[in-house]
């Protein structure tokens, strides 16, 4: 019997397939030594924004640095709310604190873990200035309510599409579905930089020059800077390879797709309840998270078998010890606290054998 550990995400089995087209962008990269803006950085923005069906796409450090900036070009800070999900990777809150603004929790829909368009609506306050959905575990939050909402009250539509790069709903990709749109190339994302990196989309041309401004300490010409800035640009050397990854995107995300569809056949007579997929909406699988009440046995017998599962997120938000200042104890948002404690995500990456796949479904078979 193979007993090799299945990891949650391979990324050497992602350059074994891609090396000659990244190892090529990389020594361009040097060979020219433009490390800084200049024709990589511009070549993969005009690319990205294509595939994110966006006029504009800005190259950022990372996916923080990505939120920090759209609230800021947005103008939104000090005094300002901005509603947001519990159940995230801290960043989407951090962000908006960064930017001087406070983070307002909604609690999230139990089917599709995303934010609760009716927890939204009730979270705004006359301090309210904009909403920012995750599109979790890369499944498209309720864009549509959530746009109604935000123009009933005038309010900025700010997607976190950190796990999402090529989600859609209704045939429109997640990166054209608010005002901005924020991504991350943590090297484990459904695209991945070589180190961090990030972008934000968007239509609107204002925004996206105001971005590129305050990405590069506000910078107007070489030694003039109109306001504050930041240091927040994208390498080129990470553009670079992300422009070599680009175009093997929309393939990766079809190979995860059909991983998800085979694990809810090798899952279906189990107890574990599956992810649940809302008409019109194809989420790109940056994670496939089931839920269950034994989720910590199953847990342990997984990683005993050398099976690496992971939990998103084991602690929601609110209750984190850098956010006590909100003074929100267990029992503010129950549906995330919930799944909080039930979630776990399988492995799932586009280079998956069917063989590993069955590995991971009998573990959980033999588990229940
Ligand atoms: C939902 C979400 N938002 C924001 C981020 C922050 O992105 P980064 O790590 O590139 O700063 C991440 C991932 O790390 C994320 O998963």
């Amino acid at each position: 019997m193979n007993n090799s550990p299945i990891p949650l995400v391979d990324l050497k089995a992602q350059y074994a397939a891609l090396h000659a087209d990244i190892d090529a962008a990389i020594a361009r990269v040097i060979a020219n030594t433009s490390f800084i803006m200049g024709p990589e950085v511009r070549a993969f923005e005009e690319a990205f924004a294509v595939f994110c069906q966006a006029h504009y796409a800005v190259g950022v450090s990372s996916g923080t640095a990505a939120i920090e900036l759209t609230l800021r070009a947005l103008g939104i800070g000090p005094g300002d709310e901005v509603i947001t999900t519990p159940f995230t990777f801290i960043a989407t809150a951090e962000a908006i604190s960064a930017a001087g603004a406070t983070p307002v929790f909604a609690d999230i829909d139990p089917a599709t873990y995303n934010l609760h368009p009716v927890a939204v609506e009730a979270a705004i306050t006359p301090r309210t200035r904009a909403l920012l959905p995750v599109h979790l575990y890369g499944q498209p939050a309720d864009m549509p309510a959530l746009t109604a909402i935000a123009q009933g009250y005038g309010l900025a539509l700010i997607e976190d599409a950190a796990q999402a790069h090529g989600a859609e709903i209704a045939g429109r990709r997640v990166g054209s579905l608010g005002h901005a749109a924020c991504f991350s190339f943590y090297p484990g994302k459904n695209l991945g930089a070589y180190g961090d990196g990030g972008a934000v989309t968007t239509d609107d041309e204002a925004l996206a020059g105001r971005l590129r401004k305050l990405r590069d300490h506000g910078r107007v010409s070489k030694y003039v800077h109109d306001e504050i800035g930041y240091g927040h640009r994208l390498d080129a050397l990470q553009a670079a390879i992300l422009a070599a990854k680009l175009p093997h995107l929309n393939a990766a995300n079809a190979a995860r797709r059909r991983l998800a569809e085979r694990y809810c056949d090798l899952l279906a007579e189990t107890d574990l309840i599956l992810p649940f997929v809302p008409d019109g909406v194809a989420p790109v699988w940056h994670l496939f998270v089931v839920r269950t009440p034994r989720r910590d046995d199953l847990l342990a017998r997984l990683r005993e078998q050398g099976i690496e599962a992971g939990i998103h997120y084991p602690l929601p938000l609110h209750l984190q010890p850098a956010y006590t200042s909100l003074g929100l104890g267990p029992g503010s948002f129950p549906v995330t606290e919930a799944a909080a404690r039930q979630v776990l995500s399988l492995p799932l990456f586009p280079e998956m054998t069917d063989e590993q796949q069955e590995r991971v479904a009998a573990a959980l078979i033999e588990g229940m």
